[in-house]
């Protein structure tokens, strides 16, 4: 297919006063836009994505467009960071729709590539990036190359779409820090932005796997947050171990219904366990409701150091 094929022009009723978008579904396709911003003097920003765009996406592309002059949104479900068995499958697509909204909020190109484009070797004997230590701890220990698959991927749109920055979500929290080191240790010229998670009214963390709740499960899925912010309270507070928190925590979801794999206390900056000097701290759960594996996390900043036991 030639690059005139490929590069769909997508205008929107001009009273909209919506920004024009192109569409470009192979590299080359991408490469040529950017070679012609790059000459034009443009910054880029760039928003991966898997599709099925809510408004947590909506908001890292409202930034990206606020701090470059041209933003992209890739569109890509990454086979690779799906383990055996997990949703790779059934993950909602849901490309008309996902056009739809990015029109309404404006972008400059959204890229769609297909799996050969970004595999052209397939994807049994490729080429992988792993980031050590952080890969292999929480999300990673029941994710087993996940994190490896995110950067592979991750590593191939930013050296193809040659943003100045590129922005992700906090709820990936972990995701984030890979992808940071994963760009400070590859030396990619790319400031990497991560921004607050988006929330439900009912505090629920937006993701496209909320869809796999059933009507049910969702009025219950909201206890995950409610769970964080106890277990933020009680480190607050002091007098109880880190363990006994996660611990409770923990119990607290079991009772609710949920099968939780970790809820972990950890230093912000790296994900490695408090010592009694750190005083900004994370706590992240993962943890299954019915279908769907909910993850979520909240940063507490404690006055004091010295929860119970880290002497
Ligand atoms: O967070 C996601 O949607 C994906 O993991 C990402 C960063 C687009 C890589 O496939």
């Amino acid at each position: 297919m030639s690059d005139l094929q490929t590069v769909h022009k997508h205008i929107t009723a001009p009273f909209t006063g919506t920004p024009i978008m192109e569409t470009v579904s192979n590299l080359h396709g991408l490469r040529t836009v950017i070679g012609r911003w790059k000459r034009e003097g443009h910054t880029i920003a760039l928003v991966p994505t898997m599709g099925n765009l809510h408004d947590g996406h909506i908001s890292l592309l409202n930034h990206a467009r606020e701090h470059a002059d041209r933003t992209i949104v890739s569109i890509f479900v990454n086979p690779i960071q799906f383990g055996k068995g997990e949703d790779y499958e059934k993950y909602p697509s849901t490309l008309a729709e996902d056009k739809n909204k990015l029109e309404k909020y404006g972008l400059d190109l959204l890229f769609t590539p297909n799996l050969e484009s970004l595999y052209p070797g397939g994807t049994d004997t490729d080429t992988r990036i792993n980031v050590p230590e952080l890969s292999n701890i929480l999300c990673g220990e029941f994710r087993p190359g996940h994190f490896s698959g995110v950067a592979t991927v991750v590593a191939k749109l930013l050296n193809n779409a040659q943003p100045d920055l590129a922005f992700f979500g906090e709820k990936d929290y972990q995701q984030l820090l890979v992808i940071k080191r994963m760009a400070r240790d590859l030396c990619l010229p790319v400031e990497i932005v991560g921004l607050p998670i988006v929330r439900e009214p009912d505090s629920l963390a937006m993701s496209s796997r909320n869809a796999y709740l059933a009507p049910d499960e969702r009025r219950r899925a909201p206890e995950i947050y409610r769970t964080l912010k106890a277990a933020a309270a009680a480190l607050r507070k002091g007098g109880k171990s880190l363990e006994e928190i996660e611990k409770s925590a923990m119990d607290r979801l079991e009772q609710k219904g949920f099968r939780p794999e970790y809820v972990s206390i950890r230093r912000t900056e790296d994900l490695k366990l408090p010592t009694a000097q750190d005083t900004r701290l994370s706590i992240l759960v993962a943890a299954w409701l019915g279908p769907a594996r909910l993850i979520d996390n909240i940063k507490v900043r404690l006055k004091l150091t010295g929860f119970k036991g880290s002497e």
